[in-house]
Parts: structure tokens; sequence; C-alpha cells
């Protein structure tokens, strides 16, 4: 269901994207903007400030974690459903995170990336992503029931 324009919109994107400060900065301001999202993680330490959030190392590593996973997805743009099975049953029936939030975290990294990328994140970049982003929460939601 992808285009050949947006596969290579996602992918050229992906590789200039700094795994671990975009995932970093995209958890942090999840926490930040939706601090409802901080009680998933209530063992990570210091969450009490945005600049404490910001300086937390394992929200850091963390969102590295995510994002890196994330790009497991950008190398399996066919078969997204199928390699997040794993995570979407760890997601729901272990860690029971609410998908909605699934579909903030996407939002975010979408602006994460349009300020990184500034004009280069141009309106066909960004509906590529957003579409991106929206089948990757779509299949990390697939297995709750
Ligand atoms: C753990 C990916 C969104 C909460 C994880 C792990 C990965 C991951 C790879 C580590 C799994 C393991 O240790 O085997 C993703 C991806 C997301 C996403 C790709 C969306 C793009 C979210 C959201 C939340 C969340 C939105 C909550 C607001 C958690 C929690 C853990 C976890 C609480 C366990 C953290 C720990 O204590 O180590 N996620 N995640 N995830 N995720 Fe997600």
């Amino acid at each position: 269901h992808w285009t050949a324009e947006e596969k290579q919109l996602i992918t050229s994107v992906w590789g200039k994207v700094n795994v671990a400060n975009c995932g970093a900065e995209a958890l942090a301001r999840l926490l930040i903007v939706y601090p409802w999202t901080q009680r998933f993680f209530a063992n990570f330490g210091n969450l009490s400030s945005p600049t404490a959030i910001i300086g937390n190392p394992k929200v850091q590593a963390h969102g590295k974690k995510v994002l890196t996973s994330f790009g497991e997805a950008v190398k399996n743009l066919d078969n997204i459903k199928k390699s997040f099975a794993h995570l979407s049953k760890l997601h729901c029936e272990k860690l029971h995170v609410d998908p909605e939030n699934f579909r903030l975290l996407g939002d975010i990294l979408i602006i994460v990336l349009a300020a990184h990328f500034g004009k280069d994140f141009t309106p066909a970049c960004q509906a590529a992503w957003q579409k991106m982003v929206h089948v990757v929460a779509h299949a990390l939601a697939h297995e709750y029931h």
C-alpha cells in the first residue's frame, strides 16, 4: 500500500535521522506535553519538570530504543503488522498502554522531524511520514482485543 514515491520519501528522511537524539527528544516531548503518559514510566526516576525529563538518562535511553524499533518498521515497510505483532502483544498484555498513546507519539515524532529538517521536511515528506506513523500505530494496536 505504499507508492514508490512514499517509500523513497520515508527511507531518505530516515537515512538522515539521528536515532538517539530524535528518539530521546520525541519521548521527552511526549512526557512533557501529555503528562499522563508519565505513569507508564514510574520507574524512570525524576520526571518532575521539563528540564528533569529532558536530562533523564532513562528517558534518553528508552527514546533511542523506541526509535530504533521504529527503524525496523522503516526497513520492513511491506510487513509492518507482522514485524510488530510481538511488540503489540507486549504493550497490550504486559504494559497495558492505551493505543491512543501510539498516535500521540507518532504525531510528536512528526514535529521532531519537522523541527530538525526544517524546509527539507516538505509537505510531501510530511504526508508520507504521517501515513508511516499511522501504519505503525495501527500495527502496534493490532493485537489488542
Ligand atoms: C517498551 C517500542 C510506544 C510504553 C518498549 C520497547 C520497545 C518499544 C522496542 C522495549 C521492549 C522490550 O524490552 O522488549 C515502542 C514503539 C512505540 C512505542 C515502536 C511507538 C512508535 C509506546 C508508548 C508508550 C510506551 C506511546 C506509553 C506511553 C512502553 C513501556 C515500556 C515499553 C512502559 C517498558 C519500559 C521499561 O520499563 O523498560 N516499547 N513503544 N511505548 N514501551 Fe513502547
